[in-house]
C-alpha cells in the first residue's frame, strides 16, 4: 500500500493528505482548501503559490522555474499544482492565493481578544456589531473571557430603502417616519440575529449586559435616532461626534435588564466609529511606523499615520465592488467570478464554489480590469480597443449559468475607473498632507470584507493602489468588528478610541484644490 503523507494547511490550521504522484493543489481541493486556481492546475496562472514551511517536495519544475524568482524559489515558494510532497509537509498560504469561499472560513476561525477583559459577573454576555451600510455583522461574547460564543451575519435590511446612504438620507427626508422605519428594520434584524446567536450558543438574551455597536456616521445616527439631512451635503456636519452610552431598552434591543449599549465617537460626516474601531484593532494609530490603512466599501476610509499624526478622509468609491452598476455585477456569492487574470492570449476566471458563472463580484471586476489591460485590450482612457468591440464576452453561453453569454461592458471599465480612482486620489492626498510619498510608507493595511477579497496584484496594476511590493500590504479582514469585541470587554479600550477620534485630522478632499487634476489623472490606465 503506497504511504499517504500528511499536509498541514496554515494559517488556516486546516490538515489534508496526499498519495505520491498527487500534487498539493490535488491535497488542497480534497481537504476543502480554497487555493486559487485560474488555469486548473495547467501551470500558467500562477496563482496556486504557496510556501513550503516543513517536510520535502519534488524539486522545482521547469515551469516553476519561470513562473517564480529566484529568491521566490530560495524562499520556499512553489507552485501547488506543480509540486508533489515527498514527505509529510507544512505549508503558508498567502491570503492572495486563497479564493473567497475559503476566505469566509478563515473569518470563521475565533479572533483572539488580547485585552485584558475587565471584571465582570459570571455568566454575563455582551454583544458587538458592526453596522455597515451593506452588511451586518454580530458577535455575541462571553464578558469575563473575551471569548466569541457565537456570531451572525446578515445583509443591512434597510438596502430594501435605498443602497447607499445617500438615497437613504433622501428615503429618511422623503418618508413620513422614514428615518423611524430604518431605525426600525435595522432593530429588527440586530434582535433576530441576536436571537440566533443566543439560541447557537445556548445563552439567554437577558445575560447580555453590555453592547459595542459601530458603523458608519451615517449608520450611528439613524440608529440613534439623530438627524441625518445635514450629512447628504457639504460641509457634511454630524449631529454629535462624542461617545454615546445609551439604554438598550431605549433603542429596541432585547438585551439584559438595564443592559447599556455603547457607540464609540464618530470623526466627521464619512468617517464613521467603525474606522476608529479599525485604527484600534490594527493599533495602527500608535504605529511609530509609516502606516496608511484603508477599509474600502461604498465609502472608502483611509488614514494615513507619520510622526504620531493620524489624519484620516473619505473617498466616494460608489458600489462597483459591491457589483452594483456593473452589467453583470453581483455580490460575492456562489456562482460568482472571483478572480481572473490573463494568460496565453485569454481570460482565465474562476468562480465561486468553481459553479457555472452567473455574474462577476467586486474581486472579480477588479481582476477582469486588469486582465484587460495585461492583453492590451483597453486604451488608458479605458476605452476598448475596436477589435474587442463594445463589450467583452468573458464566459461563452455554453459555460455560464445564465444560458448567454457573460459580458463585461465599457461602462463597466468606466464604473472601476471611477472607484479605482477616487481611493488613489485620497490616498494620494492624504499622503501629500503628511508629506509623504507612497515609498515611504512602512505598511498598508487593507482592512473589510472586500478588501479581504481583492487581489492585490490587481489593486496594483489597475492603479488603484501605488505601486509597492506586495509584502508591504497587509490584508486583515474585518478589523472594525474585532474593535467592537476589544471595546466590548475592555473600558481601556473605549479610552483608546475616545483618544484616537480626539487626535485624528479630518481631511475634506473635495476642498483640497488638487483633487480635481489628480482625479483625471488616476481615472486612466498604465498598459
Ligand atoms: Fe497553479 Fe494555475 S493553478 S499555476
Amino acid at each position: 500500500m503506497s504511504e499517504t503523507f500528511r499536509i498541514d494547511f496554515e494559517p488556516l490550521g486546516r490538515r489534508g493528505a496526499a498519495l505520491p504522484g498527487q500534487t498539493l493543489l490535488d491535497a488542497a481541493q480534497a481537504a476543502g482548501v480554497g487555493l486559487a486556481s485560474v488555469c486548473g492546475g495547467a501551470g500558467t496562472c500562477e496563482e496556486c503559490r504557496v510556501r513550503l514551511a516543513a517536510g520535502t517536495l519534488t524539486p522545482p519544475t521547469l515551469v516553476e522555474q519561470s513562473a517564480l524568482s529566484k529568491g521566490d524559489l530560495a524562499a520556499g515558494f512553489r507552485l501547488a499544482c506543480q509540486a508533489e510532497p515527498l514527505s509529510n509537509v507544512k505549508l503558508d498560504l498567502p491570503p492572495e492565493s486563497l479564493t473567497s469561499a475559503q476566505r469566509l472560513q478563515v473569518e470563521g476561525v475565533e479572533t483572539d481578544i488580547v485585552v485584558k477583559p475587565a471584571v465582570y459577573t459570571p455568566g454575563a454576555y455582551g454583544l458587538a456589531v458592526d453596522i455597515g451600510t451593506t452588511k451586518l455583522a454580530a458577535y455575541l461574547v462571553r464578558l469575563e473571557t473575551g471569548k466569541t460564543v457565537a456570531k451572525a451575519g446578515a445583509m443591512n435590511p434597510q438596502i430594501a430603502f435605498g443602497e447607499d446612504v445617500i438615497s437613504r438620507i433622501a428615503y429618511a427626508g422623503r418618508e413620513p417616519d422614514g428615518a423611524g422605519n430604518l431605525q426600525k428594520v435595522l432593530v429588527e434584524t440586530l434582535n433576530n440575529m441576536l436571537l440566533e446567536m443566543c439560541a447557537s450558543a445556548s445563552v439567554s438574551p437577558d445575560s447580555i449586559l453590555d453592547a459595542v455597536l459601530v458603523g458608519n456616521t451615517v449608520m450611528h445616527h439613524l440608529f440613534v435616532g439623530l438627524p441625518v439631512e445635514q450629512l447628504g451635503h457639504a460641509p457634511f456636519t454630524p449631529a454629535i461626534t462624542s461617545p454615546l452610552n445609551i439604554p438598550a431598552s431605549s433603542l429596541g434591543l432585547i438585551l439584559g435588564s438595564g443592559a447599556n449599549v455603547y457607540l464609540p465617537p464618530v470623526v466627521a460626516g464619512y468617517v464613521g466609529a467603525d474606522h476608529i474601531a479599525m485604527l484600534l484593532a490594527t493599533e495602527a494609530w500608535a504605529s511609530p511606523l509609516n502606516i496608511l490603512a484603508i477599509d474600502i466599501g461604498t465609502n472608502t476610509e483611509i488614514s494615513v499615520v507619520s510622526n504620531g499624526k493620524v489624519t484620516c478622509c473619505s473617498c466616494a468609491s460608489g458600489p462597483a465592488f459591491e457589483g452594483a452598476h456593473i452589467h453583470e455585477g453581483m455580490r460575492a456569492s456562489p456562482g460568482a467570478i472571483e478572480r481572473a487574470r490573463w494568460s496565453e492570449g485569454i481570460i482565465l476566471w474562476q468562480s465561486i464554489g468553481d459553479l457555472p458563472p452567473v455574474g462577476i463580484c467586486g474581486s472579480g471586476i477588479l481582476d477582469v480590469v486588469a486582465a484587460l489591460q495585461d492583453g492590451k485590450l483597453i486604451k488608458p482612457t479605458g476605452v476598448l480597443k475596436a477589435i474587442t468591440g463594445s463589450e467583452i464576452v468573458l464566459v461563452p453561453a455554453a459555460q455560464t449559468g445564465l444560458g448567454r453569454d457573460l459580458v463585461v461592458t465599457r461602462k463597466d471599465i468606466h464604473e472601476i475607473q471611477l472607484a479605482k480612482s477616487a481611493i488613489r486620489v485620497g490616498l494620494e492626498i492624504l499622503l501629500q498632507n503628511s508629506g509623504l510619498t507612497y515609498t515611504d510608507l512602512d505598511e498598508f493595511i487593507v482592512a473589510g470584507a472586500f478588501g479581504t477579497y481583492l487581489d492585490l496584484r490587481s489593486a496594483v496594476r489597475t492603479g488603484m493602489f501605488p505601486p509597492l511590493p506586495l509584502k508591504c500590504f497587509q490584508q486583515v479582514g474585518t478589523a472594525a468588528g474585532i474593535g467592537a469585541k476589544q471595546m466590548l470587554i475592555s473600558v481601556n479600550k473605549r479610552i483608546e478610541a475616545e483618544t484616537i477620534a480626539r487626535q485624528i485630522d479630518y481631511v475634506e478632499l473635495t476642498s483640497q484644490k488638487d483633487f480635481t487634476p489628480l482625479f483625471m489623472k488616476h481615472l486612466c490606465f498604465e498598459i
